[in-house]
This record gives C-alpha cells, structure tokens and sequence, in this order.
C-alpha cells in the first residue's frame, strides 16, 4: 500500500513538472524540468508511451516572450532530431515530455520508394518539407472524410483504420517566431491533424475503428513463435 502511493505520489510530481499552469512562469517552469531528481530529463530523445500523463493533458501555448528564446529552440531542434531519428512524419512536443503547443512534420519523397504505388496515391500523400508550428490553430476546409490506418509512435506496435478530414488550414508562429499560414491536404492534412489531436491530449485511439485495431507484427509473433518484441528505443 505504501509503495503504491508512493508511486502515486511520484505519478502526481511528474505530472506537475511536465504541466505549465498558467500563474507559473515559463523559465521557472523550465528550469524545474532540470532541477528535479529524475535522472532522464525531457525533452527525451525517445518518444513518451500512451499511459504517460504528459500525452493526456492540455498543452499550454508558448508564452509570445518566449517563442524565439532558447529554451523553446532547444525543444524544437529536439523534436526535430526524434522525428528524424525515428523516421516518421509528425511530432507533437507532448511526446518528447514537454506540454508545449508545437508541432513539427515532414513527410518525405523517399517514402515514396518504400510504398506500393497504389497505397501511396489512395493514401494522397505527397512530399511535405520540414513544418514547425508553435502555438497553431487547424481549421477544417474540406470536410470530407477518409478512412486510411494511421499509427502512433507513441501507442508502439499498433495501428488502426482513422476518419480525417481532406484538408485544414494551420495558422501559427514557424520556427523563426513569425507568423505563418499552411494549407494542407491529403495525408498532409492527415498528420496535422494527428498532430493537433496531441496538443489537446487525444490520441488516434480515443477516435479510431476499434474493429480495425490491430498489432503491426501479429503475422511476426506467429511465425516466430512469439518471440517477438516492440522497440521502443533506435
Ligand atoms: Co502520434
């Protein structure tokens, strides 16, 4: 019993260092991140798994004071170097530890090559160069729905059918703290989406086709006898 709220305990400061009340100052609150006990530190360099509150909470916007300032750089230049270290298309700040809005994609041509033809043009997806936004905004311009599967990599190891609109418009800061507007569609508009949806601490699973749920290796774990296991590190 001790133990558990002992754990509790831990579950609730852990939640309070990766939080940004609004009374709190930003550096304060930033500063925090480095001070306590815990040995690993976000912005991780490893993405945060479904169960951690961090990916349930609302993200709170970036201070204007301290959009182009360091701190904020750092968290960007982070999620950039996991999203390229994992080879994937999105990143919400919420899934390197830090309940900031910002996002960054970048769909790239190379993908292209590791999909068949015709998944490539049902999906639409088309090239997207690197996008940051902080402190965006999504409004849906097209809405019309498609059902395509869509992953998570912070919910590793599965996938589910997903219904997103054709296209939204992003408005918000970019990297350089100025402001900018982004209209996308297809895919693109796909991963915006997701992306949002993560700000706001929704996760593909809370809107998915449960019937479509599935574990991305479970053809693996027969013909290996089970043993199989998910990374969660690269
Ligand atoms: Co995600």
């Amino acid at each position: 019993m001790l133990l558990k709220i002992h754990i509790l305990s831990r579950v609730h400061e852990r939640c309070l260092s990766t939080s940004l009340p609004a009374a709190q100052s930003f550096r304060k609150w930033y500063q925090q991140l480095w001070t306590t006990e815990r040995t690993n530190l976000p912005p991780y360099d490893h993405f945060t798994q479904v169960g951690d509150p961090v990916l349930r909470g609302h993200a709170a916007d970036v201070p204007t004071d301290y959009v182009k300032s360091k701190e904020v750089s750092e968290i960007v230049e982070q999620m950039v170097k996991v999203l390229r270290k994992y080879n994937c298309v999105g990143i919400a700040a919420p899934q390197i530890g830090i309940s900031l809005r910002i996002i960054a994609m970048e769909f790239k041509q190379s993908i292209q090559k590791e999909l068949p033809e015709a998944t490539y043009k049902a999906r639409r997806m088309t090239e997207l160069p690197l996008t940051v936004f902080i402190n965006p905004q999504l409004s849906v311009t097209n809405y019309t729905k498609h059902k395509h599967p869509e992953g998570c990599m912070s919910v590793r190891g599965y996938s589910a059918e997903v219904e997103r609109y054709e296209a939204v418009k992003l408005s918000g800061l970019n990297q350089e703290g100025l402001p900018t507007e982004l209209e996308l569609s297809g895919w693109n508009a796909r991963i915006a989406q997701h992306e949002m949806d993560h700000l706001d601490g929704k996760l593909y699973i809370d809107h998915m086709d449960t019937s479509t749920f599935i574990c991305t290796c479970w053809e693996t774990v027969n013909t290996k006898s089970g043993r199989v296991e998910i990374p969660f590190y690269k």
